[in-house]
């Protein structure tokens, strides 16, 4: 949140792109980068770097939604899979999965990517969003009783479900003017980081040339 000058908090508008196959590298580099506990809390077990390889590998696009937050430096911080049945029987349950790398939690990217999801979805038609837990994953199981979900402890692990109100006009439009400036965030920053790159290569070759002349006593 950030305040306004009449000193009220006004919600911080926080770019979250889809991602297709083009993104697949960078979705792995940011699972990998989940410590063994995160892992384990995402997936349900301490996934090992050739199993969330292959997970990003699998990713069917064309089936599933794929929800990401850049930061500056275009390092991916937070990945939200919605995943639907296989089953045409089905198709109106989604599942939803989601990480956010340590360093950027606290900071309701969870909750933005929850939102994003369940807008998606109820666009998409389906009514019946499901989370698979963990008991003591605090942090994802508050998302999903905030946002009004059932939830059913089976022991050490909690299924949640939300029952997801028909797609409006309004959840369209705001899905769209959301996703142009997640797209449009995204290039900027892609624009800011090759510059970044260019400058830092003029600054090597000057550097080198400035050398090389010094070695050459001109
Ligand atoms: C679960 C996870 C995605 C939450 O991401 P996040 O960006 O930190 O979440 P948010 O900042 O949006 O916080 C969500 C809610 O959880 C609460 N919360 C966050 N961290 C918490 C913690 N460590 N303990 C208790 N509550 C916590 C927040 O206060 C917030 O609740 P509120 O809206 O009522 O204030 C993140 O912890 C994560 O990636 N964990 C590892 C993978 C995982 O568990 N995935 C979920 C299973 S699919």
């Amino acid at each position: 949140m950030t305040a306004t000058t009449d000193g009220k908090p006004v919600p911080v508008v926080v770019p979250i792109r889809s991602l297709g196959p083009g993104h697949r590298e960078r979705i792995a580099a940011h699972l990998l980068a989940l410590d063994a506990n995160d892992r384990y809390l995402r997936f349900g077990y301490t996934a090992t770097d050739d199993q969330v390889r292959r997970y990003a590998e699998s990713l069917d696009f064309d089936r599933d939604d794929v929800f990401g937050i850049y930061n500056r430096k275009l390092e991916l911080i937070a990945v939200a899979h919605l995943a639907y049945s296989p089953d045409p029987r089905a198709n109106r349950i989604a599942e939803f999965g989601v990480s956010v790398l340590a360093k950027a939690r606290g900071r309701g990217f969870g909750n933005r990517l929850f939102e994003r999801a369940v807008i998606h979805a109820r666009n998409e038609g389906v009514d019946l969003l499901y989370i698979h837990a963990l008991s003591e994953n605090t942090a994802m199981l508050r998302i999903a009783r905030n946002a009004g979900a059932e939830l059913e402890r089976l022991g050490s692990e909690t299924e949640a479900y939300l029952r997801l109100p028909p797609a409006t006009l309004d959840s369209r439009m705001s899905e769209l003017l959301t996703e142009q400036v997640a797209q449009t965030d995204y290039r900027l920053k892609l624009q800011a980081s090759q510059l970044r790159d260019f400058l830092s290569l003029m600054q090597e070759t000057r550097e080198g040339l400035r050398a090389a002349r010094h070695r050459s006593g001109s």
